[in-house]
């Protein structure tokens, strides 16, 4: 497929509702490096999550005289403007597919379940969440449109606004990024992988919040610091044999293995921020003291735990959902002191967005 597949011509105006909640997504091969209009330089490969989630709403009709803008947008009932840019960058793209959208106005209302001042990225959730809503106002003109067309075509839409937001419309195991091992895989949009062994498919990521504040590099500078980064070949390359390696761990439920890699992801991300010029560190000192600890806590005991890293301070614990107990003592006796205001998130594989 390409982009013009996904370009749809209507005249029609049309008024209606839609909502959506859509999750976040966990990186285990990381994107991190993109050109022209968010089309990444790797392939990368994701768990989607079921409670970390946004919850949009979205009413549209036909733009009237006195509508100056095309959309109104509130975050958690209240005006958001700092959104205002994203979401300007997001319909200004989005148009050139849905291009009946220009004589449009929605209003849209967004929530997220997640504290927003967690540090937790949300631009995953709340991109793909608004990508559905967008997609059930072109099914009002389309309404033959198939199911499958349906996630691709809101997919390739939410990847139009973050990247990642692409593999958060379906789960549990989502490849984004052209890939001679992965069939179907594409640049434009994330594909759910078949093969999962069980294993992973309840697979548990207890989210430590580090540090709250908002991430001091945007995701949006990380990947442009790639174009100069006298490293970044190599790790484009690193991650396509990631990506092949990855495969048969997550279809042959290979835990061991899969630590390995999932570790090395997350440090290797790192490591081209500590690389760039300028150059950030983006752990803090809590980071490396848990990283430490989990380390020692899985060499000393059987709990096949391992941890990743977004490009911020927080830590993902992902582990075998039968350790559940054993990791939330974990957490309690040995983690807790290094997360800011003893907070963390207990979050687990999911399927993907769903309708409400
Ligand atoms: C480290 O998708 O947030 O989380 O496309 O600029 O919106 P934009 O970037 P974004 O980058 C995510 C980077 C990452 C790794 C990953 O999720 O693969």
């Amino acid at each position: 497929m390409n982009e013009n597949d996904f370009i749809f011509k209507s005249s029609k105006l049309v008024s209606g509702s839609s909502s959506w909640e859509s999750p976040s997504n966990i990186a285990l091969i990381k994107y991190w490096g993109k050109y022209k209009n968010q089309l990444p330089k790797n392939p990368s490969i994701s768990f989607t999550l079921s409670k970390s989630k946004t919850i949009t709403k979205v009413r549209f009709r036909p733009k009237k005289k006195d509508d100056i803008n095309n959309y109104s947008f509130l975050f958690n009932n209240s005006t958001k403007q700092s959104f205002h840019k994203k979401i300007d960058n997001f319909f200004y793209e989005v148009e050139k597919y849905i291009p009946s959208a220009k004589h449009h106005f929605f209003e849209i209302e967004s929530e997220n379940t997640f504290p927003h001042s967690s540090g937790i990225a949300s631009s995953a959730s709340s991109m793909s969440s608004l990508a559905l809503c967008l997609m059930d106002f072109e099914k009002k003109s389309n309404p033959k449109i198939s199911k499958s067309f349906f996630l691709k075509k809101a997919s390739f839409l939410a990847r139009l606004g973050s990247g990642s937001a692409c593999r958060s419309i379906q789960g549990p195991v989502v490849s984004w990024g052209q890939s001679e091992f992965y069939k179907n895989s594409s640049q434009l949009f994330g594909t759910p992988l078949k093969k999962i062994d069980k294993v992973f498919k309840s697979y548990q990521d207890s989210i430590l919040i580090i540090d709250k504040q908002e991430k001091k590099v945007s995701s949006s500078l990380g990947h442009k610091l790639m174009e100069s980064n006298p490293y970044a070949e190599n790790r484009f390359f690193q991650a396509n044999k990631n990506i092949d390696t990855i495969k048969n761990i997550l279809e042959t439920g290979d835990v061991k293995n899969f630590i390995k890699i999932v570790e090395s992801e997350a440090l290797s991300l790192h490591a081209m921020m500590m690389i760039s010029s300028p150059s950030f560190i983006l752990m803090k000192p809590n980071t490396l003291s848990v990283i430490d600890k989990v380390i020692k806590f899985r060499n000393n005991g059987s709990v096949p735990v391992c941890y990743t890293l977004d490009a911020g301070s927080n830590i993902h614990l992902l582990y075998p959902k039968k350790y559940i107990n054993k990791i939330q003592t974990f957490i309690t006796n040995e983690l807790l002191e290094f997360c800011q205001s003893d907070e963390f998130i207990h979050d687990e594989v999911g399927i993907g967005a769903i309708i409400i």
